[in-house]
C-alpha cells in the first residue's frame, strides 16, 4: 500500500496508541488531534506521529486539517458522561461522528474508519449503547457515495494500559477482603488491542471492507466475575469476589452515580448507565472470528505480560548479592 497521510481522532487514548503505532511502522504519516497535546508528548517517539492541539468539535479545524489526508479514523468515545440525561453521550459520539462526516464530504476525504462498540443500536437499553448506535448508523448514510465507510464493533479490549482488567487490579489492591461485584453474570468475549488495531490498519485499504460493519471479539466468552477472579489469580489478591444480584448491582450503581458529588472523585468508576449496558452480553452473535483472516489472541497469553506482578529491581538484587 502506498504511504497515506491520516489524520486520528481519540488517537491518544489506549486503542489509538496502538494504532498510530501500527500505522506508523506502515510507513503511513499519521496526524492525532488532542484536546490536551501536552499531555500526550510521549507519542511523538513515535516516527511518522504529529500530535495537534486542538477540539474535534471544531467544525473549522476539521475542515482545516482533512484538507488533503487520504483517511479519517474516528476513535472518541467516553464510557461515562459527567450529567445523567445522555446529552453527554450524544455529543461524543453522535454530534462529532456526524461533524466528522460532514467535514468528511466538505474537504473530499475518501476514507473514514469509525469506531462503534458491540450491540450499538438506536433500541439498545443504554444512552452509551444507543449513542454509539446513531453515530455508526449516521456514517453509513453517506457510506459509498464520496466515501468509503468502515466501521467496527468491538467487545470489551484488553492490552496493557487498558481500563477494564487494569481497574479491577486497582480496585483489587483497594480492597483487600471483599469485593462486591456488580452484573457478575454479564458475559464478555474480551479482544486484544494489537488485534483490534490490526484490523483497522488492514481494513484501511482493503476495498472488501467498505460499507462494511464489523464485529470484534475475542476467542472466548467469560463470565465478569471469572474474568475478575482471573485478575485476583494473576495479582496474588487476597480477595473474596461476592457477586451482587440485579437489585444489589443497580443499587451499587445508583449510589456510584453520585460519587462525583464527592471533591476528591473526577469521574464515575461505575453508573447506572454503565448498568444498563452490562444488561447486554457483549459477545458476538455469531462464531466466525476475526475479519481478514486475522487470528484473535488469548486473553491468557496477554494478560499474565502486564498483570503479574513486576518483581522490585532493588530485592532482586538484594537477593542476589545474598542480602534479601
Ligand atoms: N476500550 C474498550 O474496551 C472499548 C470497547 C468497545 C469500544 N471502544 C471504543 O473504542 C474507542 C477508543 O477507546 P479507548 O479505550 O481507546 O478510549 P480512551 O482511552 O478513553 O481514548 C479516547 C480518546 O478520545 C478523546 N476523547 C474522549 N472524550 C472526548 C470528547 N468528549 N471529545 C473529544 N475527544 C474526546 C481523548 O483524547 P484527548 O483527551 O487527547 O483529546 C481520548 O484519548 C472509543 O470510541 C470506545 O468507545 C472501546
Amino acid at each position: 500500500m502506498t504511504a497515506m497521510k491520516i489524520c486520528v481522532l481519540g488517537g491518544t487514548g489506549f486503542v489509538g496508541q496502538s494504532i498510530a503505532a501500527r500505522l506508523s511502522r506502515m510507513g503511513h504519516e499519521v496526524h492525532i488531534i488532542s484536546r490536551r497535546r501536552e499531555r500526550h508528548r510521549r507519542l511523538l517517539v513515535i516516527p511518522t506521529v504529529k500530535l495537534i492541539e486542538g477540539d474535534p468539535h471544531d467544525m473549522g479545524l476539521l475542515r482545516t486539517l482533512f484538507q488533503d489526508v487520504d483517511a479519517v479514523i474516528n476513535l472518541v468515545g467516553i464510557l461515562n458522561e459527567k450529567g445523567r440525561d445522555g446529552k453527554g453521550f450524544e455529543h461524543a459520539h453522535y454530534e462529532l461522528a456526524n461533524k466528522v462526516m460532514q467535514a468528511c464530504t466538505q474537504t473530499k476525504v475518501k476514507r473514514l474508519l469509525h469506531m462503534s462498540a458491540l450491540h450499538a443500536s438506536e433500541a439498545a437499553p443504554s444512552h452509551y449503547l444507543r449513542s454509539k448506535g446513531r453515530a455508526e448508523k449516521r456514517v453509513h448514510q453517506v457510506s459509498g457515495h464520496d466515501i468509503n465507510v468502515t466501521s467496527f464493533r468491538p467487545s470489551v479490549i484488553f492490552g496493557p494500559g487498558d481500563s477494564f482488567l487494569n481497574r479491577f487490579a486497582g480496585l483489587l489492591r483497594q480492597l483487600p477482603f471483599i469485593f462486591p461485584l456488580a452484573c457478575p453474570e454479564s458475559r464478555f468475549q474480551p479482544i486484544h488491542v494489537e488485534n483490534v488495531a490490526q484490523v483497522f490498519c488492514d481494513a484501511l485499504g482493503n476495498h472488501e471492507t467498505y460499507g462494511q460493519a464489523y464485529n470484534l471479539c475475542g476467542p472466548r466468552t467469560y463470565t465478569l466475575q471469572e474474568l475478575v477472579e482471573y485478575v485476583v489469580k494473576l495479582t496474588g489478591a487476597r480477595c473474596y469476589i461476592y457477586g451482587l444480584n440485579d437489585w444489589q448491582s443497580w443499587m451499587q450503581a445508583a449510589i456510584m452515580e453520585w460519587s462525583t458529588l464527592l471533591p476528591w472523585v473526577k469521574e464515575k468508576l461505575f453508573s447506572l448507565d454503565n448498568y444498563r449496558s452490562l444488561s447486554v452480553d457483549s459477545i458476538c452473535p455469531t462464531d466466525r472470528g476475526l475479519p481478514l483472516g486475522i487470528t484473535a489472541d488469548a486473553l491468557e497469553d496477554i494478560a499474565p505480560g502486564y498483570l503479574l506482578p513486576k518483581p522490585d529491581p532493588l530485592m532482586a538484587l538484594r537477593r542476589h548479592t545474598g542480602r534479601g
